[in-house]
């Protein structure tokens, strides 16, 4: 047996996981909630990560009855470009500043300046964005010079869990990739681009692919779990490259949509290609020697999340998309622009604020509600077109997350896409592939899509309803007019 543990942003997850790929039982421990001292501000605490982590180990365990000697490998997945810093007793510095924190556009500026972006583009085949790790670490290095002294060792979010049970420094393609520090083209740290902004290379953990062994279970996290002192763990992936494991999407044809607090577009890539423009992220993927794209709207679940917080506390969100349901297609003109945490795709503005366009007198909760869905779908329907213009194939997109629960939500993608959207048998997506990737390095798979192909299933799918297709293809372009209208006053808001 395997366990995938992923480490989101609400909570970890634990997942066990038999030689079929069939989820035996699972445990979910929540986090703290985000701390946002400031507007654009987001931070959660590495030692909470870990704790929770442990304790779903610990819990999965117990369900299921399994004693820690039975567990063959384990996979790591998390939330990506989450800056964790360790100093010389690997003592956790500060708090993390996590993916969706934006603070850090003055620091993309002096990189930009720096460096040139033409040849930040040559070093990591990406532009640095300020969810990426880099910035948030030239922000501490800004704002915060004791603590930047006192740094030796620079982690991502899963990675620092990967060293609670490993005592290991260690990190994978993957998210690497997404710390701005990565040579994404060659699969390798880009030293170069390190010396040009002044990060200390010893700050960087060693590299592996996703699915080789990084380390093995220390005997004290083994105390702490449950585990047995040896087992080994492989790299994992970012939540994103790992969901697309669990989701199958490790060959070309495929693509993927992620609804969770962020929405994802993701294709397998057999050549490294990417957006000139930088709108949509190329990374490698958990695939050894491939790579992938993928654009990212910030504010996905989020917008629901916030409305539900805000204006329906403690309502189900079954109950909130029947009442969505109730609004024609299009929500009578009423648009709804996730811009809550800035945005990623296609504009790359971290000052880009939401907000309600079109709002009238007439207008019901259910149009409001309805709105929030057909934005975000509209946000993922730009990423989807700028991964197809990258030359990716899109035969069908398989929907996966807390969104594509929802068959309401699953027919508008249909609809805004055009495309069939497919869900999977198993919805466990990034803690799920993270247990293949440690399947295929224990050696069960010689592949990761050989193992994707045995063990991935496809269960519905649903096609595209022809009337609204056409409201939504008028939509999409009003919704693309929104952005440059407003732009300009979003800087003095
Ligand atoms: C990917 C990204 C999100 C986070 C949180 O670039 O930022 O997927 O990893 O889920």
């Amino acid at each position: 047996m395997w366990i995938g543990l992923d480490i989101g942003t609400g909570g970890s997850r634990a997942l066990l996981v038999n030689e079929k790929g069939e989820v035996l039982h699972a445990c979910t421990v929540a986090h703290e909630e985000i701390t946002m001292l400031q507007p654009l501000w987001a931070e959660q605490r590495p030692e909470n990560w870990r704790d929770a982590s442990f304790e779903a180990v610990r819990g999965v365990l117990a369900k299921s009855g399994v004693d820690g000697a039975q567990i063959q490998g384990i996979g790591l997945s998390g939330q990506m470009h989450g800056l964790v810093v360790l100093d010389e007793a690997n003592q956790v510095l500060r708090p993390s500043l996590i993916w969706c924190d934006q603070r850090s556009q003055p620091q993309v500026d002096w990189i930009n300046s720096k460096v040139g972006k033409a040849q930040v583009l040559d070093y990591i085949a990406n532009p640095v964005l300020t969810g990426f790790t880099l910035p948030k670490l030239l922000w501490v290095r800004d704002h915060e010079p004791r603590i930047y002294e006192r740094i030796r060792k620079v982690l991502l979010p899963k990675d620092y869990v990967r060293f609670a049970l490993t005592g290991e420094f260690a990190t994978e393609v993957s998210d690497a990739s997404g710390t701005a520090l990565f040579d994404v083209v060659n699969r390798r740290w880009s030293y170069e681009f390190a010396d040009a902004v002044g990060v200390d290379r010893s700050f960087l953990p060693a590299c592996f692919e996703s699915s080789e062994i990084s380390g093995r279970v220390s005997a004290q996290a083994a105390a702490a779990t449950g585990l047995t002192a040896g087992i080994p763990v492989v790299g994992g992936g970012g939540d994103q490259a790992a969901s697309a494991v669990g989701n199958g999407i490790v060959a070309p044809g495929i693509v993927s949509c992620t609804l969770g607090t962020s929405g994802v577009v993701f294709a397998h890539m057999e050549q490294v290609a990417y957006d000139p423009a930088g709108r949509v992220h190329t990374f490698c993927h958990a695939v050894t020697g491939k790579w992938h794209v993928m654009g990212v709207t910030q504010g996905a679940g989020l917008s629901l999340q916030w409305f539900r917080n805000q204006f329906a506390p403690g309502v189900d969100y079954d109950v909130l998309m029947a009442e969505a349901a109730q609004a024609p297609a299009g929500s009578q003109g009423l648009y709804w622009l996730p811009y809550l945490m800035g945005e990623r795709t296609p504009h790359l503005d971290a000052l880009a604020r939401g907000g309600w366009i079109g709002l009238t007198a007439k207008h019901k909760r259910a149009d409001l509600i309805r709105s929030l869905i057909e934005g975000v779908t509209y946000s993922q329907k730009d990423c989807l077109d700028i991964v197809a213009s990258l030359g990716c194939e899109v035969a069908s997109v398989r929907a996966s997350g807390g969104g594509a629960k929802s068959p309401f939500w699953g027919q508008i993608l249909a609809d805004a896409f055009n495309k069939p959207i497919v869900t999977l048998a198993s919805q466990e997506g990034s803690a799920l592939g993270a247990a293949i990737l440690a399947m295929v390095g224990t050696g069960v798979f010689s592949s990761v899509p050989e193992a994707c192909g045995a063990l991935v299933h496809e269960a519905a799918r649903r096609e595209p309803e022809l009337g609204n297709v056409d409201v939504y293809a008028k939509g999409h372009q009003v919704f693309q007019s929104l952005y440059p209208a407003l732009k300009g006053i979003y800087p003095v808001m």
